[in-house]
């Protein structure tokens, strides 16, 4: 598997890859700066421009690019990606709980400690960062991150490429729309429109 994105997020990804045991990392897709530099053990070994040649060669890839707000970077190396000719597969730590009754999407990570239980649906090229909750019947769309420890309570939806901080909790039944900013900390009562930035105290 090639990761794309060499930050943060891509080493906290490479704990996930290596205790799920089912890929092995091949190298890091970086910026030009940082071709060459290693990652806990693991080498940036391209740039995105080479996306094509690699997919020649390795067969899985995961978007690995770490994701603050908006989701635009992400989705455009998910697609770059996907007509490279990478498989895109799911990443599911061993130490989270993903109910059976759940669907994950293409290039999804769930990370340590998540729980994504009964009926909740994510979508593709998420992040469920460590210790977040989707509860029951909630959805997330395509491209969202639910930060360390956020909870989604039951039947909750997160339109796609939205970003919900780490603590902040959604009160259930509620809809985010698409492209949303939910800061972290923060606690979600009311729908939120599509490009909403909500960071509380009527802050904008
Ligand atoms: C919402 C956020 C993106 C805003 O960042 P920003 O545009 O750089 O804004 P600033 O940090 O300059 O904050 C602007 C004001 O809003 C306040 N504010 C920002 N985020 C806030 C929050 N989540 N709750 C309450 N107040 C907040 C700041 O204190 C500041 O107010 P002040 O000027 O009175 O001190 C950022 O604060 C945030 O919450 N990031 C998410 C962090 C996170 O969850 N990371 C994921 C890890 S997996």
């Amino acid at each position: 598997m090639i990761l794309i994105g060499a930050g943060g997020h891509a080493r906290a990804c490479m704990e996930v890859i290596e205790q799920e045991g089912k890929y092995q990392i091949a190298g890091l897709v970086g910026m030009p700066e940082e071709m060459r530099s290693q990652h806990l053990g693991y080498t940036v070994i391209a740039t995105d421009d080479a996306l094509p040649e690699l997919a020649k060669e390795y067969r899985c890839a995961l978007i690995t690019v770490g994701m603050v707000g908006p989701a635009d970077k992400r989705i455009h190396l998910y697609r770059q990606a996907a007509q490279a000719g990478f498989l895109l597969p799911h990443i599911i730590a061993p130490t989270a709980h993903v109910s059976r009754h759940a669907t994950i999407g293409a290039g999804t990570i769930v990370m340590h400690g998540a729980i994504v239980n009964a009926g909740a649906r994510v979508g593709s090229n998420c992040i469920v960062n460590s210790r977040a909750l989707i509860e029951h019947d909630a959805t997330v769309e395509d491209h969202c991150h639910i930060s360390t420890g956020a909870i989604l309570n039951g039947s909750v939806t997160i339109g796609a490429g939205s970003f919900v901080g780490s603590g902040s909790v959604v009160k259930d039944g509620l809809r985010l729309g698409k492209c949303c900013l939910v800061g972290m900390g923060l606690s979600v009562r009311h729908n939120q429109a599509d490009h909403a930035r909500f960071i509380g105290h009527g802050r904008k």
